[in-house]
């Protein structure tokens, strides 16, 4: 059983969406991509928006648009996808990592003050599984050293913090709509919001060779996104919520079950949050054996992440601190296992999940 990952529909609304854009002859740079930017900016609660071609785009034009400099440091975690480190180093910086809470897997506030320098610039904390990081510590601590905080919420769309979500507590925040992410664009995709008006009109130059008002102002790329992909995300926005239900009635049947096996810890939501379950993963001793155990019977699972950022050799070159204090990200890499989850699997395949996974549980301890 193929999982489909993917909660894009291709139905009358898209097809009529990208038949739109072709009457209107206007690929790039046209109205799709405002309008989008102005709905998921509401969405999300933040005044500005600025619509990108992935997610890495996003990340990466934010650390420009804050003017990071050949070597300064920004710090984040190493339990995320390579890109949020990637687009630091493509952006000229240096890596720091601090460790994890185990429980949630986002950054643990109460590291970040050790690690902060004279060369600190900014913070970026990764909303990950769809949980967000702890973000008042994080800003009150940003604040306290005059730093930038840059959300990945690449995988936290319409997640919830103290009923604030992505782009309030942060200067910028970064957002994936990669295919399989909890909204889509059908394609690669990204957008960047904030507050802060002067560092959404640098992100706009920057992703069109660094053009204002037609003259050419600084260095700058090309990141925009197709107005296809606009069209398509903004109907997909609107079946986020939605979506964003479905994977928690669909983590409710998965808690439920897997709560009665010793072996497994579920994912937890702390009081005050809104878990939009990118991904549900648990974490379990056995876990290469059960992979292949589901696997045998035609289940797809993940491991997000089985490397630990700071281990790879092009950043460990980078980053030459105290590994020691990253014990919890090496701690649970072993253990982390993502069941199939989406916006749109239906019970019945979830509870058979379920149920392969007691049968394993029985069989290794009866
Ligand atoms: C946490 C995180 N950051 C950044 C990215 C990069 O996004 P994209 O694949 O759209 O470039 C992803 C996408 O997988 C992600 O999960």
């Amino acid at each position: 059983m193929k999982i489909p990952r993917t909660t894009v529909d291709v139905g009358q609304e898209e097809l009529e969406a990208v038949k739109r854009v072709f009457e209107r002859g206007q690929f790039v740079k046209g109205p799709e991509c405002e309008a989008l930017e102005k709905e998921f900016a509401t969405y999300q609660g933040t005044k500005y928006g600025a619509a990108v071609n992935s997610g890495t785009s996003a990340l990466h034009l934010s650390l420009l648009a804050i003017g990071i400099q050949s070597g300064d440091e920004i710090i984040t975690v190493p339990n995320t996808f390579a890109a949020t480190v990637n687009a630091i180093i493509m952006a000229g910086g240096r890596p720091k990592f601090v460790d994890i809470n185990p429980h949630t897997y986002t950054m643990d506030a109460t590291q970040l003050e050790s690690a902060i320098t004279p060369k600190t610039k900014a913070i970026i904390p990764v909303h990950l599984y769809g949980l967000m990081a702890d973000m008042k510590p994080i800003r009150e601590i940003a604040d306290k050293h005059d730093l930038y905080v840059i959300e990945d919420a690449c995988q936290a769309h319409g997640a919830k913090y103290f009923g604030k979500k992505a782009g309030y507590h942060g200067d910028l925040a970064a957002f994936s709509f990669f295919p399989t992410k909890n909204m889509t664009v059908a394609g690669d995709g990204g957008i960047v919001l904030s507050n802060n008006e002067e560092l959404i009109t640098k992100i706009k130059a920057l992703r069109d060779h660094g053009r204002m008002m037609g003259k050419h102002v600084f260095a700058g790329l090309n990141n925009r996104l197709s107005e296809i992909f606009a069209a398509i995300g903004r109907i997909n926005l609107k079946k986020l919520d939605e979506h964003n239900e479905h994977r928690r009635k669909i983590a409710n049947i998965y808690s439920k079950h897997l709560s009665e096996i010793q072996d497994i810890e579920i994912p937890i939501e702390p009081k005050g949050y809104y878990h939009v379950y990118h991904l549900y993963t648990i974490k379990t001793s056995n876990r290469d054996e059960l992979r292949t155990f589901l696997k045998n019977n035609n289940i797809e699972t993940g491991i997000m992440y089985d490397t630990c950022l700071d281990e790879l050799d092009y950043i460990k070159k980078l980053n030459d601190d105290d590994k020691s204090r990253l014990d919890n990200c090496k701690n649970i890499k072993s253990k982390i296992l993502s069941l199939p989850i989406s916006g749109k699997l239906e019970q019945p395949t979830i509870e058979n999940v379920c149920k392969k996974i007691k049968t394993f549980h029985q069989h290794v301890s009866p």
